[in-house]
């Protein structure tokens, strides 16, 4: 009996908050191994319990260059969805800066595909994306984005707005805060504009890269609504019941706050954590909907879970 090589798809960050996403939607795939690229391969099997059996945990830390090519080995595509432990918050002390993991995780991860074989590089990336960007988060997205095009291998980039689902971070702290708080904060003005994209719908199109579209491609990815911050939390009221007042926080204040907090160590806030805070995350999803056949998740209907929480 003849049988087909299964097909792996390493996923560096596979156990954050996007990356589960991607690997249990690539595990969907009978004929597919996921491999997650992890600092912590017991913990991160824990984050699969009941998962497909066709998921497997390999030791691999993106600013350590020397074990990633083991970690790549057969594999036919990564995905790097990897970010430091505390982002978007830098901790230059801990090595945890975009510099560092973003970029430079980047870099390795490329030296390791090439040097393994691999045939395809995916890229989750950021809305705000540039290389020519003030911010360093933004710049240094942009730089790896760069390596990338100029690596050789196959690539497909995607551009995220801001990423929600029942694992996220940012809606359920919004939802929690309407919980417990009399009055709902906004970083800015709240006009920031984004386009919240269910996590769902992001793994699905990276399975499709993953599988080869978008070929040397770079997508910027949202949801078919753009919104306000303002007009996020207001929906997320509406959803899930609580009507609050939205004091906004203005900018001046915020980096007044930032530049105090950087003096502690380990600071649990940052003037840059500012910018990533009041930047304006629209899509233009032109190129995206002319490559990748996929209907985009309204937030009305993608934020459902949060009704009755
Ligand atoms: N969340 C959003 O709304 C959003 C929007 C746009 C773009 N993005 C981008 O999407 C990517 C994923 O974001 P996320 O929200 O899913 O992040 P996350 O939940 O914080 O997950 C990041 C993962 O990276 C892994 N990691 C951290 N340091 C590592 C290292 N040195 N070596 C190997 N792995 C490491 C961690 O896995 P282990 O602890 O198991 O090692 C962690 O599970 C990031 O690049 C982020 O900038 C996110």
């Amino acid at each position: 009996m003849t049988q087909t090589a299964r097909q792996i798809i390493a996923v560096a960050g596979g156990s954050g908050f996007i990356g589960r996403a991607i690997v249990r939607r690539i595990a969907q795939a009978p004929d597919a191994t996921v491999r997650v690229l992890t600092r912590d391969p017991q913990r991160a099997r824990a984050r699969f319990a009941g998962d497909a059996a066709n998921i497997e945990f390999v030791a691999a830390d993106v600013t350590q260059s020397a074990r990633l090519g083991e970690a790549l080995a057969g594999a036919a595509a990564i995905v790097n969805a990897a970010q430091f432990d505390g982002y978007p918050i830098e901790n230059p002390a801990k090595g945890l800066t975009f510099q560092r993991v973003d970029y430079g995780g980047t870099v390795a991860l490329l030296a390791a595909a090439r040097a393994a074989g691999v045939e395809r590089f995916i890229y989750i990336s950021g809305a705000a994306a540039d290389e020519r960007s003030s911010t360093g988060a933004f710049r240094w997205k942009g730089r790896a984005e760069r390596k990338i095009r100029e690596s050789g291998i196959e690539f497909t980039i995607f551009r995220p707005s801001l990423v929600y689902g029942p694992e996220d971070r940012v809606v359920n702290m919004i939802a929690k805060a309407l919980k417990f708080a009399p009055a709902m904060i906004v970083p800015g003005d709240g006009k920031q504009r984004l386009q919240p994209l269910l996590v769902d719908d992001l793994a699905a199109c990276v399975a499709l890269a993953a599988d080869g579209r978008g070929r040397n491609g770079i997508y910027e990815i949202g949801g078919p609504e753009t919104m306000t911050f303002d007009a996020l939390v207001r929906l997320t009221m509406e959803i899930t019941g609580r009507r609050r007042p939205i004091i906004h926080i203005r900018e001046a204040a915020l980096r007044m706050a930032g530049r105090i907090a950087e003096m502690a160590p380990g600071a649990l806030f940052s003037r840059e954590a500012v910018d990533f805070l009041i930047a304006d995350n629209a899509c233009d999803l032109s190129l995206l909907r002319a490559e990748f056949p996929i209907t985009l998740t309204p937030p009305r209907e993608g934020l459902k879970y949060l009704a009755g929480g």
